[in-house]
């Protein structure tokens, strides 16, 4: 269904972003690892790309509470590939004192998360 289609997945390196790209690969699609963690996007690219035996999977830092980062992810994938068929919205952004204790979150740290997304 998704034959040489590029889809990319914003936080694509967590745990529904993994299960994303592992369902992008099995329709043929080409699989866009777009998050912030490098190091993580990096590791889960390769692992998948062995485990599912693709070359169809590709990891881009990216930030998307950032302009400047979205648009060199842009830049990146429109250079490599020419097109971006599909964006799948699943980063998960939090502010440094997320999860806290229900009766310790600040109005604060709820709009600024609230705003990450
Ligand atoms: N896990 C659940 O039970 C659950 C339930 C309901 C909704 N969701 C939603 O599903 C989505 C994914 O959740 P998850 O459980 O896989 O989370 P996760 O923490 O496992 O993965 C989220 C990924 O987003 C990346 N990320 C964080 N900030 C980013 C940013 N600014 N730019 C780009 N990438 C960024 C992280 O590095 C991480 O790899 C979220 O939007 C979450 O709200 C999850």
């Amino acid at each position: 269904m998704l034959k040489n289609r590029v889809v990319v997945i914003t936080g694509g390196a967590g745990l529904i972003g993994q299960e994303f790209v592992k369902a992008i690969i099995e329709e043929n699609g080409i699989a866009i690892i777009a998050d912030i963690n490098k190091e993580l996007g990096k590791e889960v690219k390769e692992t998948l790309s062995k485990e599912l035996k693709t070359k169809n999977i590709d990891f881009v830092q990216l930030d998307i509470t950032s302009k400047e980062s979205l648009n060199k992810c842009i830049e990146y994938l429109d250079s490599k590939y020419r097109r971006i068929d599909a964006l799948v919205n699943n980063a998960y952004p939090r502010n440094k004192n997320y999860a806290r204790h229900f009766f310790d979150v600040e109005y604060e740290d709820f709009v600024e998360t609230w705003r990450l997304f």
